[in-house]
């Protein structure tokens, strides 16, 4: 860590000199003192000649080295902080590596750690090379055999990848597992996890007849949450093989919930390992998003059983040909479970809070970058989201059904390889018999495209005429862009029967395209709706009449677009208040709420999506419309407008909860359920603005309801509006959950808000709670995060917030560098868009830690870089 970082480039790719067809892992478990034995079969590429070996190892107390059967004497052998190189190996060699580790010490949450009462592993993208001395790269794939050894006592479960194939107590009473996965794997993939667990299990015939004993392993005290899991799990399971015709590989396919976890999950080969808050859901403790969250990140993890694991991914630059295909396959899955257009809603409003703001911002990058300083910051909404977004508009383009044969295609030309995203392409261009190397330029390319659409309507010859055109701003990878390939779904309706006279896609591969439509039946300007259901990750620029709009509110045939247009009739709005203030808002837009609030209450609209139109644009979503960002503002503004919508409509507001509630009937997290209880709660908060007696009703209804989503929602409510009654349900959620450590998470996240008062002394007091852990991820962020993701108090108190925050930032530097760079990009990625103040605090605090690199991790490093 001590000199500047330097970049690896994707154009220095280099297969391994070495073939490792097998692995064998020998850990004596202990949470002190681990001692791991490993033995490495290896086979150069190039037969006859010895050859050096070079294996990645950091932070490793190396206790034996043996090279077919011989201890390595020390000049065999030369060693860095980075790597060991073995001088001359023979070209069929056999290596002993025998290493100790200290889990206990660990707190990266890398390699072999505590959590809790377990063991755990987590390896990708480089957590391999701090157990042993191996080449951690993906292409190396190997099968691996591992043995688990321990005092049954203090680890009465041992696991790893694949079959148990010996479980026994050894002579010296400690108990023994030995597992064999036939699979080859990159060790990115390898897992074990030992300690006290309960188990829930299950059971899925595959339509080829083959039994796969699915298993939930969790906390002793958190076994009665499980069951959900497994119902994800199979459901996720029936769906690929309905719609990809893919089954499950393995025997028994196993999920560990564990309280310290860096992310949300991990697909380790047939032993998935979850942050429990991913996992685990029961009525009385988990609200509806998390409900909605473990469905997805179980789906997520299994489809990578194919998508990641089957076929894996050269080197990482190639992170998007697992993570965009699997995030897309996921938002497949979530489409067909729940329903599809209110899915892309949501999908689309999180791809711009996040995404977008990315690609607009100093860390814009290609979906697969050209070159890295850290790989863990590369696990990017970009490279996640974007991707999906990218093998989306191919599916788009060369249709469903072409799109499956693709997937097909692939995985028979490279089921147990470690390939590239053009590989992936080449399998949907076989499949389609189209041409989709325009795509390139969408792997190759930063930013997010500016497409431009203008009509004209010849009312004499009946033409009407759409332009598209073109843009994209430089980014740091290239200056002038190539045009996207960019498919764009369109309907026209003509404006006086209000019927769908076209509708298709075009593709947009150049810089600007015009279509003509000869139209005799039409006697005004038709209506068009374009860019339907986002079929592109693009900023549409199209200047519509108020008028046409209206229309498209109420009647467009794409509920995406009903959405989208008020959605931006919204945004319109709040952002000439946001600069005039003085000028009030226009009474129209309050009709138009109005009338889709009335098409709630008349059940002409499905409670889900009104929740979402009726929702104003987050503060975060208001924020990219302006060039200078004034948070704080933001949130007043956005806050009035509420109020300001909801005027005068209590009694219909409260017919909405009447006529929705299912606070009497036994929790479902069904859709439909779901959208109602987000409607209700969308009705509270609308009547609170009005008449705040209505949180005598939130406080009663916090105290009865049996679900977590309705007390969840009701506290939110409370601590929205501080009184004597937030205090006290506060302390009644405290005294209730304290000893559950998700609900405490939930419990510190909701106290920092907009609205609490004395927020500096809230935070000291949290941190100094019995129940705040300093190292525990989930805990840093409900702490930390949240101030960090609530940009109107962010940015509010910012001379004390700024070092406040970059002083807890370091400390975690020092122990878990990629937790503390995703708090720091979230902090200060936005430096150059705040007002002038903002900037000058944020660079005084900033500037100072980029004279010496060794101070933070290179993560950091790398990141700060990009900010100033
Ligand atoms: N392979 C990742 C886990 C991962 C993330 C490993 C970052 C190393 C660094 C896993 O498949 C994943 O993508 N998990 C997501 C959740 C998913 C639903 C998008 C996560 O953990 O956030
Ligand atoms: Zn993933």
């Amino acid at each position: 860590m001590s000199e500047t970082p330097t970049p690896i480039f994707l154009k220095d790719y280099r297969p391994f000199d070495w073939k490792i067809p097998n692995i064998e892992l020998v850990f004596d478990l202990d949470f002190h003192r681990t001692l791991l034995h490993t033995t490495l079969h290896l086979e150069a590429r190039t037969p006859n000649t010895p050859l050096p070996l070079v294996l990645n190892g950091e932070d490793l107390a190396l206790l034996e080295l043996k090279l077919n059967g011989e201890i390595l004497p020390p000049e065999r052998y030369t060693r860095n902080d980075q790597l060991l190189t073995i001088h001359d190996v023979p070209p069929i060699s056999k290596l002993e590596i025998t290493t100790e580790l200290a889990p206990d010490q660990n707190f990266s949450m890398e390699g072999l750690y505590r959590s809790r009462d377990m063991l755990c592993t987590q390896m990708e993208a480089q957590g391999f090379r701090k157990i042993t001395f191996f080449p951690d790269r993906p292409d190396v794939m190997a099968v691996y055999r591992t043995t688990l050894r321990a005092n049954p006592e203090i680890f009465p479960v041992l696991l790893s990848n694949g079959n148990c194939v010996i479980d026994h107590i050894l002579p010296d009473g400690r108990r023994e597992t030995v597992w064999f996965d036939p699979f080859p794997k990159p060790c990115y993939l390898f897992a074990v996890v030992a300690g006290k667990l309960a188990l829930t299990s299950g059971l899925h015939v595959t339509p080829s007849g083959r039994k796969i004993e699915l298993r939930v392993y969790t906390d002793l005290d958190k076994a009665d949450r499980a069951e959900y899991a497994l119902d994800c799990l199979k459901n996720a399971m029936i769906w690929d093989e309905k719609t990809f015709g893919l089954e499950c590989d393995l025997d028994t396919y196993m999920i560990v919930a564990v309280d310290a976890f860096n992310c949300g999950a991990m697909e380790n080969k047939g032993l998935n390992i979850f942050s429990a808050g991913c996992a685990l859901a029961n009525p009385a403790t988990a609200t509806d998003a998390d409900y909605a969250r473990v469905d997805s990140v179980i789906a997520h993890e299994y489809f990578h059983n194919w998508t990641g694991n089957r076929v894996t991914c050269r080197d990482w630059f190639q992170l998007t040909l697992k993570e965009g295909l699997t995030v897309l396959r996921e938002s497949l899955y979530s489409a067909d479970r729940t329903h599809p257009e209110i899915q892309r809603i949501t999908e689309v409003r999180d791809l711009r809070n996040s995404q977008f703001i990315e690609d607009a911002g100093p860390h814009a990058h290609p979906i697969r970058p050209e070159s890295y300083i850290e790989i863990d910051n590369f696990y990017t909404a970009t490279v996640y989201e974007k991707g999906a977004e990218v093998i989306r508009m191919m599916r788009t383009l060369i249709g469903e059904r072409a799109f499956h044969k693709g997937i097909q295609i692939y995985f028979e030309r490279h089921d147990g390889t470690a390939v590239t995203t053009e590989d992936f392409i080449a399998a949907l261009e076989t499949a389609s018999g189209k041409d989709l190397s325009l795509f390139k330029h969408w792997y190759a390319q930063a930013g997010t495209p500016e497409v431009t659409v203008t009509e004209a309507w010849d009312n004499a010859q009946k033409i009407y005429t759409l332009t598209f055109s073109q843009s994209c701003r430089p980014t740091p990878e290239t200056k002038q862009k190539k045009p996207f390939p960019i498919p764009i779904d369109f309907a026209i309706f003509n404006a006086e029967t209000g019927r769908e006279i076209v509708h298709q896609i075009m593709c947009l591969d150049k810089e600007e395209l015009t279509l003509s439509f000869a139209f005799p039946e039409c006697n005004q300007k038709p209506i068009p709706s374009v860019l339907r259901n986002f079929s592109a990750p693009v900023n549409l620029h199209f200047k519509s009449t108020p008028e046409d709009q209206e229309f498209l509110v109420l009647n467009d045939t794409a509920l995406f677009n009903r959405y989208e247009t008020f959605q931006s009739m919204m945004l319109a709005t709040l952002r000439h208040a946001i600069d005039a203030p003085e000028k009030g808002f226009p009474p129209k837009i309050q009709n138009l709420w109005r009338t889709l609030l009335l098409r709630a209450l008349n059940k002409a609209d499905l409670p889900g999506f009104s929740a979402l139109v009726l929702t104003p644009p987050s503060v975060t979503q208001i924020a990219t419309a302006f060039a200078e960002i004034n948070y704080p503002k933001i949130y007043r503004v956005r806050r009035d407008f509420f109020q300001f919508l909801c005027a005068g409509l209590e009694p219909e507001l409260r017919q909405i909860i009447h006529d929705n509630d299912t606070i009497a009937l036994p929790y479902s997290p069904d859709f439909e359920s779901t959208g109602k209880r987000a409607l209700c709660d969308l009705a509270f908060r609308a009547i609170a603005t009005q008449n705040i007696a209505i949180l005598e009703d939130a406080f009663e209804r916090f105290q009865t309801a049996k679900s977590m989503t309705e007390q969840f929602n009701q506290l939110a409510l409370l601590v929205n509006y501080p009184s004597g009654l937030t205090t006290r349900a506060l302390e009644i959620f405290y005294h209730k959950y304290r000893a559950d450590s998700l609900l405490v998470n939930k419990w510190f996240a909701i106290q920092i808000s907009p609205r609490t008062p004395h927020l500096k002394a809230v935070i000291a007091s949290l941190e100094n709670a019995p129940e705040f852990d300093a190292k525990n991820p989930a805990k840093i962020r409900a702490l930390y995060g949240s101030l960090i993701y609530n940009p109107s108090v962010f940015h509010d108190d910012f001379a004390y917030n700024y070092p406040f925050v970059l002083d807890k930032i370091l400390k975690i530097d020092a122990f878990n560098p990629m937790l503390a760079t995703g708090l720091f990009k979230s902090a200060f990625s936005q430096l150059k868009q705040l007002p002038q103040e903002n900037q000058k605090r944020m660079r005084e605090i900033l500037t100072p830690l980029q004279a010496d690199a060794s101070k933070i991790s290179p993560n950091l490093f790398e990141i700060l870089g990009q900010i100033l």
